[in-house]
């Protein structure tokens, strides 16, 4: 049997491929729409007072999200890109999340848990309608699939924020999967790997379902640097924490220590320590000792910072973490991941929820980029020293609530997902931003330094 060229080889896992045929990207995304949203039922499979009730002020109520993912859908896929009339004109105000910020969103009308399944469904129907229409060519927006890959990536990016309010919530475990998989092998946990000097091709005009603060690929000219091979891990953090990292203000940043201070911060966010010295944290209801060789996860840029400082290094730029991610020396071209163009498959990255927790550093060699750098990808998303700003010849697309909004504020960049972020929701492209205080993402980091010093 011969594989027909225009399938790509692989479970239609990730984001669409370049030069993808309409029929392979209507498989791919109906399949990934199905993944996303048995996800979102999984992750709003509680009782009605729990979907409804506000588990954290950072956070809106379950209930809020998944109506919202609907309303989302219906706007670009069944309203622009199926052309129909609106399902419920009435609810759109309550779903706009620039309207209601999330600490408000528990006081609004909103649907009840039974009307939000009838909803999103409804919608669901009509845009798989619509994705069989569409000829997934001409307009830019329907080109290429572009409308339903920033609906897959909305849905899943929804997800993880879902799965960060499973975090938040009190109560006993609803949630289970299976323990990452564990490095076959010794790793050393502070190896490092040089990155030369040199240009690179930072993001992207190619890849088909970047968003537009992705693009345009543009070449970025670097000095040498080392980077960490792993993520900071629990056990270096926790020896950061023991020698009285939190205490010495000369380790922080002014904003960094008067966070700190404001907050009474003593470790990371959900950390706890018993009487004979033992770390312990609270993981989706589960306490459990603190595992040394996981990637740290839970902090704030401020944290990260402060370490990175106690350890005599820093935080990589934005662009010096793509191209320690991307860049192939052998051949000088900018990778979509980092092993490679391939799609994300289960043995390169700690993607997608199939585990509730980072991998031990060292479990995924195969994940490992042209220059030798593992778990970029997967795990824990990563801060990076760098605001949040266009790349140049940006051009919002298709709406500036997506990013260009959020341009020049208080924020810094993560990279490289989570175990929480979909495979179909990141690449080495992609650019996340959050506020620098912020500890209830999955976020941690890895650190560099000038390669002369
Ligand atoms: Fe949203």
């Amino acid at each position: 049997m011969t594989a027909d060229p225009a399938v790509p080889a692989g479970p239609l896992t990730g984001p669409a491929t370049p030069g993808e045929s309409p029929e392979t990207m209507r498989t791919r995304v109906a399949a990934l729409l199905g993944r996303s949203r048995d996800r979102s039922t999984a992750l709003t499979a509680l009782d009605d007072g729990e979907l409804a009730a506000q588990h954290s002020p950072l956070m809106s109520p379950l209930v809020w999200d998944l109506a919202h993912i609907g309303s989302m859908e219906e706007l670009w896929l069944v309203r622009d890109v199926g052309g129909r009339e609106p399902l419920r004109p009435e609810i759109d105000g309550l779903y706009d999340a620039f309207q209601h910020s999330r600490s408000s969103r528990v006081e609004l009308p909103l649907l009840t848990p039974a009307e939000a399944r009838g909803y999103v469904a409804e919608v669901r129907d009509k845009a798989l309608d619509a994705l069989h229409r569409s000829p997934l060519r001409g307009r830019r927006l329907e080109a290429e699939g572009f409308a339903f890959g920033m609906i897959v990536q909305h849905e899943q990016q929804h997800d993880e924020t879902m799965l960060a309010t499973h975090q938040l919530r009190s109560g006993g475990p609803v949630l289970d999967a299976a323990p990452p998989p564990r490095p076959a092998g010794a790793v050393d946990p502070a190896a490092e790997v040089l990155v030369p000097a040199g240009p690179f091709e930072m993001g992207t005009s190619a890849e088909p379902w970047a968003l537009d603060n992705e693009r345009p690929a543009h070449v970025v000219d670097l000095p040498a640097f080392r980077i960490d091979v792993h993520p900071v891990t629990n056990g270096a953090f926790a020896a950061f924490v023991d020698a009285g990292g939190y205490d010495d203000p000369r380790l922080w940043t002014d904003a960094g220590w008067a966070h700190r201070t404001e907050e009474g911060l003593v470790a990371p966010r959900f950390w706890s320590r018993d009487s004979d010295g033992t770390w312990w944290r609270r993981r989706f209801g589960v306490v459990e000792r603190v595992p040394d060789d996981e990637p740290v996860v839970h902090v704030s840029f401020h944290e990260a910072q402060a370490y990175a400082r106690w350890v005599g290094k820093r935080l990589p730029t934005e662009a010096e973490w793509e191209k320690a991610a991307r860049h192939d020396p052998a051949t000088g071209r900018s990778r979509r991941f980092p092993w490679g163009d391939d799609e994300p498959r289960a043995e390169h990255a700690n993607l997608g929820q199939r585990h509730l927790q980072p991998a031990p550093v060292g479990s995924y060699p195969a994940g490992a980029s042209a220059l030798g750098v593992q778990q970029m990808v997967g795990d824990v998303w990563e801060w990076c020293d760098s605001g949040w700003h266009p790349y140049p010849g940006f051009s919002v697309f298709p709406y500036p609530e997506y990013s260009e909004v959020f341009f020049g504020g208080d924020y810094a960049v993560l990279r490289g997902g989570s175990f929480g972020t979909d495979p179909a929701a990141i690449r080495a492209t992609f650019r996340n931003w959050d506020h620098p205080i912020r500890r209830q993402i999955f976020a941690g980091f890895r650190l560099v330094r000038d390669a002369g010093v």
